[in-house]
């Protein structure tokens, strides 16, 4: 069992179904509406803890119905929930989303109280990072709270995984602390200026990524897998599998969350990809984001196919 620690973010998500998303000025009719566990971080945990790992989330909500069922969601999941704070000065984050027919989204994300995270409240978790096997961050959180998670990780010699989205600019100093990227292909394109669209300029990208001090690249590439580029090794392409899209919101948290499992139990970091693509493409096949993440039964089942 890996042992996983997410700093990030927990929203609620208002979701609307449509055939087709509204252009600017255009109201469109939905066909149904959904409100779920959200958020980046708390999606990565989702994906984690289903597959096995033991996971603790450090996040904040503000003390609201929303935030409630947060800490519901999480008792659920069985995350671990005792670095969540509470804050009386914010509400919890809520992301608007339109989904259409062709599982394509759009999304308006408001952080609330879990984008006033701060360095001292990532420090309460010290103890959760120094026993952890990774360390899960993204960037939807204070830039405050990134950074301390980084440096406590390093304290500890512990691995960061830190997926970059939102993509926003940070510290040249947090790269260098940093074992694995996962940015997608236009957080990609936004860390390095290289536009990819293929093996050659995936590759470029993530050299770029490494010179910046980041020791293993993997680019995510949608439903053509990953670009995976090892310190010191070639670089590999790890294809995903075919799957009919229902919802693509929150692939990229399932593939996160399913990688720093997989790191913590596969031989191989090229394995550990492989299985992260297969669960990232099984919770594109149902609607939502946290409550599609995929379980340890499925990912077996379709990795022997
Ligand atoms: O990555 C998907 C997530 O991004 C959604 O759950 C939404 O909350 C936004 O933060
Ligand atoms: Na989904």
């Amino acid at each position: 069992m890996a042992r996983i620690t997410v700093i990030g973010s927990y929203v609620t998500d208002l979701t609307g179904r449509t055939e087709k998303l509204p252009r600017p000025g255009e109201t469109v009719i939905g066909r149904s509406f959904t409100m779920g566990p959200g958020g980046k971080g708390g999606n990565q945990a989702v994906a984690a803890a289903r597959l096995g790992s033991d996971v603790t989330m450090v996040t904040k909500i503000g003390k609201d119905v929303f935030g409630e069922e947060a800490v519901r969601n999480f008792q659920a999941e069985k995350i671990r929930s005792e670095y969540v704070a509470v804050t009386p000065d914010a509400a919890t984050g809520a992301a608007i989303i339109a989904v259409d027919d062709q599982g394509e989204n759009m999304i308006v994300v408001t952080l609330g109280a879990c984008g006033t995270l701060s360095a001292d409240e990532v420090q309460q978790a010290d103890a959760a990072i120094a026993s952890s096997d990774y360390v899960l961050v993204q960037l939807e959180t204070s830039i405050e709270a990134v950074e301390e998670a980084v440096r406590l990780a390093g304290e500890h010699r512990k691995p960061v995984i830190l997926n970059p989205a939102p993509y926003h600019p940070v510290p040249e100093a947090v790269w260098q602390k940093v074992a694995y990227a996962t940015p997608n292909e236009t957080e990609a394109e936004g860390m390095t200026g290289v536009t990819v669209t293929d093996k050659e300029t995936a590759d470029h990208a993530a050299r770029r990524i490494q010179q910046m001090g980041v020791e293993n690249v993997i680019i995510t590439l949608g439903k053509k897998g990953c670009y995976l580029l090892e310190q010191g090794q070639e670089g590999r392409l790890i294809p995903g599998i075919e799957v009919d899209a229902v919802d693509t919101t929150g692939a990229g948290d399932a593939f996160n969350g399913a990688l720093a499992h997989y790191l913590g139990t596969e031989p191989s970091v090229e394995e550990a990809c492989y299985k992260a693509n297969v669960a990232a493409a099984l919770s594109v096949t149902r609607a939502g984001t946290a409550p599609s993440m995929a379980r340890a039964e499925e990912v077996a089942s379709w990795s022997n196919k």
